[in-house]
């Protein structure tokens, strides 16, 4: 396992990255609406990270399809946009972007509420939104990789939700998928120790139900295996020698 430390350069590289990011993710949450297709999403997310004169990195990936992964309800993550996937008032849509400037990838998602959503759906959001922030309260030089894991896990399992298990988060930087991974639920190891100038994509997913998942027949959408709702949040952060820089949250 090689674990890159960036450069001060490479960091300035990495925060200019992430801030793009950051537009791209606050333009696609306002612009969701009932009616909208999941193709419509993509196509905006596409055209405002090409304006920026950068890549959607996850277009061509192993053969995906879209630049934003665009999932509805109890799909997990990485939907295929579609014409006629069309968004109701009442789901909840997660979507993930990431983009390359100057050869430094970014990587962040966000779970959004189509209209009006239920009570349910709203604190399955907020706590996996929630789990992320208790899990970098942990990601300081000198303190383990999996104490960031443990901390999502103890916040998350308080809630009786399920912490997928089969998709992890990661290093980031030159690529999209660094080392190391960063597993969300508990770990009985302590894993590497944390470094500044690490740049991780920390991602908490989240179901409703079981924590089980399963891939559909386009072999991309993950979705429940029960069913029930999940939600995603991410950032990419910078390990630095205090707290850590959450770089892809815009000031909004
Ligand atoms: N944010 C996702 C991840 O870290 C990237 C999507 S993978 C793609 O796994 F293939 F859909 F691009
Ligand atoms: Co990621």
């Amino acid at each position: 396992m090689v674990v890159s430390i960036k450069s001060a350069r490479e960091i300035e590289l990495m925060r200019e990255s992430c801030r793009l990011l950051s537009q791209v993710h606050d333009a696609l949450g306002k612009a969701i609406r009932p009616g909208m297709s999941t193709l419509d999403i993509d196509k905006l997310g596409d055209k405002m990270i090409r304006d920026m004169g950068c890549v959607p990195n996850f277009k061509d990936y192993h053969g995906y399809p879209a630049s934003i992964c665009v999932s509805v309800n109890d799909e997990v993550v990485h939907g295929i946009p579609n014409k006629s996937r069309i968004l109701q008032e009442g789901d909840i849509v997660s979507l993930d972007a990431g983009l390359i400037y100057h050869g430094y990838h970014s990587d962040a998602a966000r779970t959004h509420a189509v209209g009006k959503i239920s009570a349910e759906a709203e604190k399955l959001i907020a706590v996996t939104k929630q789990s992320f922030f208790e899990g970098i309260k942990m990601a300081k030089a000198g303190n383990h990789l999996y104490d960031i894991s443990n901390a999502i896990a103890a916040y998350v399992t308080g809630f009786g939700y399920g912490i997928v298990r089969d998709l992890v988060g990661h290093g980031i930087g030159t690529s999209l998928h660094e080392d190391p991974q960063i597993p969300n639920f508990a770990q009985r190891r302590r894993g590497i120790r944390l470094q500044p100038g690490m740049t991780l994509a920390i991602e908490p997913m989240i179901n409703m139900g079981g924590y089980e998942v399963k891939w559909l027949d386009d072999d991309w959408t993950v979705v429940t295996a029960d069913g029930s709702l999940s939600a995603h949040y991410e950032n990419t952060i910078l390990i630095t020698e205090g707290e850590p820089e959450i770089l892809t949250l815009s000031k909004e």
